[in-house]
């Protein structure tokens, strides 16, 4: 009989085990590939909540400035903090209230300029408001904005990018400022026209919140993708372990069937063997009881006919004796034919058998 090994050897359970590593393979991978992107996607999602942020702050300046404008200008007391804006030419740029107080019209550059500073000092945010053609020298752009100008004059309506200022990364983002009929009151003497690009605001929104969130989701992600891929590569390694076990199983099942038949056929010759020999035992026996009767019971022939007789029994009982044993009863089941011990046991026990193997 084949040892279990042997037969396992013969199924190449190897050949399944790369299979699944194969599988593991492939799962990894594709963990892998979707991970990375999913973390592209998050830090995408990061980078576009600071766009908003940035466009919200943006908008609020565009929304305070017209309200300024509209006015065509505010006025606010002197201070040390807010002398006369030597840059404005105007009438009236200086008025005194009846009580004496001085005030100075605010145009909404100033007051963006104002709001900025303000906005640096308490949120540490970096807003400028400049033009490639400044009116005040200080407004000029710097190159990053300079080169954003450039791009709104080629149509471009919004630029950001990732910057590090200050050693921490900012996202810059700059929208421009357009000429409406309230800004004519004042740029009008610089030739400029309802819908041109006045200049921009450049907004710098530190990165660090965003981050924050960015990479607790990530760190969430990858604590789901790593249980996904156990239990992908779990999952494999069982179905490979059980499957190798259930062909281990069938095989050696087939091998008892085998073994089964063969016992069967060799019992089944040893039976037909039996039989035949029953015949010719039986005529000798026959034979040697007539010849018996015709000898006188002194007879020096008649010792010798008992002690064939005697032999003659001894055989035919070791037949029968074999018979009893080949009567093993056989049952047809799906796999193929087994012996039903039980069935053979009791009739093989309990019936005088005729000597015929079924
Ligand atoms: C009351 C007058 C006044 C009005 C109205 C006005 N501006 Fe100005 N603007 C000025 C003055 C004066 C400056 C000069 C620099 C400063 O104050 O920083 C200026 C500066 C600017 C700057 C900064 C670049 C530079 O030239 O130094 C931009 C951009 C700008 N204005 C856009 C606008 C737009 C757009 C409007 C309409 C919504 C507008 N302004 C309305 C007076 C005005």
């Amino acid at each position: 009989m084949e040892k279990p090994d042997k037969l396992i050897k013969r199924h190449k359970p190897l050949r399944l085990w790369s299979y699944a590593f194969a599988i593991i393979c492939i799962w990894t991978l594709f963990i892998l590939i979707s991970w990375i992107w999913l973390t592209q996607v998050i830090a995408s999602g990061a980078l576009e909540t600071a766009r908003i942020e940035a466009r919200t702050a943006f908008r609020n300046d565009v929304i305070y400035r017209r309200w300024n404008a509209s006015h065509g200008g505010v006025y606010a007391p002197v201070t040390p903090k807010t002398p006369p804006n030597p840059y404005l030419k105007t009438d009236h740029r200086e008025i005194q209230t009846p009580a004496g107080i001085i005030l100075t019209k605010i145009n909404p550059a100033y007051m963006t300029r104002q709001v900025h500073e303000l906005a640096q000092k308490t949120y540490g945010q970096k807003n400028h408001i400049t033009s490639l053609n400044p009116i005040r020298p200080q407004n000029a752009p710097d190159t990053w904005e300079e080169q954003a100008l450039k791009r709104f004059e080629r149509g471009e309506t919004e630029v950001s990018s990732m910057e590090i200022i200050d050693k921490t990364k900012h996202l810059r983002f700059m929208r421009p400022l357009i000429i409406e009929k309230e800004c004519l009151t004042c740029h009008a003497n610089q030739e400029y026209k309802i819908g041109d690009i006045r200049g921009g605001i450049s907004i710098s929104i530190p990165m660090a919140p965003h981050e924050a969130i960015e990479s607790a989701n990530v760190t969430t992600l990858s604590f789901i993708y790593i249980f996904l891929w156990i239990i992908g590569v779990s999952g494999t390694l069982l179905g490979i372990f059980f499957i190798t076990r259930q062909i281990q199983k069938r095989h050696q099942a087939e091998e008892q069937l085998l073994q089964h038949e063969k016992m069967e056929g060799i019992m089944e010759m040893a039976g037909a063997v039996c039989h035949e020999l029953n015949q010719p035992l039986q005529t000798i026996l026959g034979n040697s009881e007539i010849m018996l009767l015709d000898l006188a019971p002194d007879h020096p022939l008649a010792k010798r006919l008992n002690n064939i007789q005697e032999q003659v029994e001894r055989m035919s009982k070791t037949t029968r004796n074999l018979i009893k044993i080949t009567r093993y009863e056989t049952k047809r089941f799906p796999q193929g034919r087994v012996i039903d011990i039980v069935r053979a046991a009791k009739e093989g026990n309990a019936s005088k058998t005729d000597g015929t193997p079924k």
